[in-house]
């Protein structure tokens, strides 16, 4: 067939294909008949194969990180018993979760050093060619196949006892949903879940206070082009206060008032050009924590997503779908930042109640 097309090219073209061959550019001309195979360059002995005390001690090294694996295996699990998470600790949060992942590290990456070092070093090296196959089966197999597929149709009954083969289809649906509701338990017992999302510690007269070390921060600490991490006051003497800052974590920057698009409704939420808005970014949670002074943007490490704070936080790029809630501040007698309310909106990630 291609052979026939390629002639009736020729006859309309008056040129033949050889010589449409010829005039092919270098890089796209088509490898003719003539090509050599230049075959497998000689095999190379390791140096495993011909020495063998190089040999012993590739096995005593892929031993050895197997044994490593095995040690970073038990000093997880150690690890798990002797720094338990207290709760509200971040101390005992952070040495749990760096022992335990010291020791996984070790075991995960002790299994796969040995692994290669074996196949490298000590397994047999022998170079073989596989010659490639058409993928498809031959028709002989492929009616073998459907055969095989009718008999355990038959065999089986599937196909015949519809009440059964139907009733298990039923319950291999129904088998992942206990897994479903499960999840349930991960919101708080005998909490509504939407309220507690729909709502942070921040209220009338919480002053604004430095994350970690809670001082309350005055109007005037905060310059132009400055930018603090913010938790409300009393945080940390929170039994949850690592819930409670999850949703409560807030960033404050300074801008000139100037440049600052206010919405109506909105026009006493900020202090002559000092704005605080949620930390926790509306795509999936991460900590909103890069601000780019020039342009005003705040950047959310995770996926990217871009707020500019010009613009009441709104979304220039990336996944996230909102702006990031505005908490609404004022300053006290004292010339302290405080909160006017909790944020009119929930903070973080959207949720499908969320009002
Ligand atoms: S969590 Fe911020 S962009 Fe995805």
């Amino acid at each position: 067939m291609a052979h026939d097309e390629l002639s009736e090219v020729d006859s309309t073209s008056g040129s033949s294909a050889v010589d449409t061959r010829d005039r092919a550019s270098a890089g796209t001309a088509v490898a003719g008949s003539d090509f050599q195979n230049p075959g497998e360059p000689p095999h190379r002995l390791r140096v495993t194969d011909t020495d063998p005390k190089a040999n012993k001690r590739a096995q005593r090294q892929v031993y050895t990180m197997f044994y490593l694996s095995i040690a970073g295996s038990i000093f997880a699990i150690a690890a798990y018993m002797a720094f338990p998470i207290e709760d509200g600790s971040t101390e005992a949060l952070r040495l749990n979760t760096l022992f335990i992942g010291l020791g996984s590290a070790l075991a995960l990456f002790g299994i796969g050093l040995a692994a290669v070092h074996w196949g490298k070093a000590l397994m047999a090296d022998k170079e073989g060619i596989d010659i490639r196959h058409p993928v498809q089966g031959s028709a002989e197999t492929r009616e073998r196949a459907v055969e095989i597929f009718k008999e355990a149709d038959e065999e089986s009954g599937f196909g015949r006892r519809t009440l059964i083969r139907n009733s298990l289809i039923g319950a291999l649906l129904a088998f992942p949903l206990p897994g479903i509701v499960l999840f349930r338990g991960l919101a708080p017992q005998n909490e509504n879940p939407v309220e507690l999302l729909s709502h942070t510690m921040w209220k009338k007269g919480t002053r604004l206070t430095l994350d970690p070390t809670g001082a309350p921060v005055k109007a005037s600490d905060v310059t132009i082009g400055s930018v603090f991490h913010i938790i409300p006051e009393g945080l940390n003497e929170e039994h949850d206060r690592l819930e409670q800052k999850a949703k409560a974590a807030v960033l404050l920057m300074r801008l000139n008032p100037a440049d600052l698009n206010i919405s109506p409704g909105r026009e006493n939420w900020s202090y002559q050009g000092i704005v605080a808005y949620s930390k926790i970014c509306t795509h999936v949670g991460c900590p909103v924590a890069l601000y780019e002074q020039q342009t005003h943007h705040l950047l959310c490490p995770c996926h990217q997503s871009t707020f500019d704070v010009k613009n009441e936080a709104a979304v220039i790029f990336g996944p996230a779908k909102r702006p990031l809630p505005q908490l609404p501040i004022e300053v006290d007698a004292e010339g302290y930042l405080v909160a006017q309310s909790d944020f009119h909106e929930p903070v973080g990630p959207s949720f499908w109640e969320r009002s």
